[in-house]
């Protein structure tokens, strides 16, 4: 981690406001935190989730890696163990179950996935609202065939999984779901893909709509990405939990900027 990293995550420890929602003033936050980020329920699709990170976490075989993202370019082409995917590329069970609340709490009425890998994020995020149209993108197809299984095993096998680079795959996506409501963005983690990615979902976007950006602390470029978002006017809230980011374009409220210790 480089110095001004190093910094700005300092930073955020020195000045992010308490998970409880203690001194934030705007209801609409403190709703969220209150319903969403301080609820501890072990909801029974954890289980399932978690039974399957087990299995891929245990899981010796081996397949072709062709990732398109930041940070495993050196990989592509090479054999990778999918245990050693299962311990490196998945969200943390923390982030993928508030992941999950999110979408319990919205209940949008579609969830657009960048970046499927194994896909224990996909499953959370549907499971959250199971009747919500879902689609996640990835770029490898042999990672994608053990994403269809995870779907199996987790009873959300209506997942659409598209694979193709999201330079190929982002605008269809789109176009089929004409407006999104929720995006996970979590591939390719560089500066001006994803400043392009945000551009280009929001034309989509609705004054309901949710993005949350994976890793914004994960280099200097990615915390770059991440403050043109938050500048942007048309962001009106966000919520920097420094793995996730988390914007909202609802109008009617006053533009303001949250960081959160989650
Ligand atoms: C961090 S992993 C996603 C983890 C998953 N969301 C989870 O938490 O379970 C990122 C995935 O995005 C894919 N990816 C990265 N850059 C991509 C690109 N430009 N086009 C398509 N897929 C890409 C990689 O192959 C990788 O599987």
């Amino acid at each position: 981690m480089n110095t001004f990293l190093a910094q700005q995550v300092f930073r955020y420890f020195l000045t992010s406001q308490h998970k409880r929602g203690h001194g934030i003033h705007s209801p609409f936050v403190y709703n969220l935190i209150r319903s969403v980020f301080i609820d501890t329920t072990k909801y029974p699709e954890y289980a399932t989730i978690e039974k399957v990170r087990t299995q891929l976490l245990g899981n010796k075989s081996s397949i072709t890696l062709q990732d398109f993202g930041a940070g495993s370019q050196s990989l592509q082409g090479t054999q990778r163990r999918i245990c050693d995917i299962a311990s490196s590329s998945l969200s943390p069970k923390k982030y993928a179950q508030l992941l999950f609340r999110l979408i319990r709490y919205t209940k949008p009425s579609n969830i657009l996935e960048m970046g499927t890998s194994l896909g224990i994020s996909g499953a959370y995020m549907s499971l959250g609202h199971p009747h919500a149209r879902c689609i996640s993108l990835e770029g490898s197809a042999e990672i994608a065939r053990v994403a269809q299984q995870t779907t199996l095993q987790c009873n959300c096998s209506h997942i659409d999984i598209r694979i193709g680079q999201f330079s190929e795959t982002l605008s269809q996506a789109l176009e089929d779901l004409g407006t999104v409501d929720f995006v996970f963005v979590d591939g390719n983690h560089q500066k001006d893909a994803t400043i392009e990615y945000f551009e280009t979902i929001f034309p989509y976007c609705n004054e309901h709509t949710i993005l949350v950006f994976d890793d914004i602390y994960w280099s200097q470029g990615m915390f770059e990405a991440w403050q043109y978002i938050i500048a942007d006017t048309r962001v009106r809230i966000s919520i920097d939990l420094c793995k996730l980011g988390i914007v909202f374009f609802r109008t009617g409220i006053v533009k303001q900027d949250f960081r959160i210790r989650y």
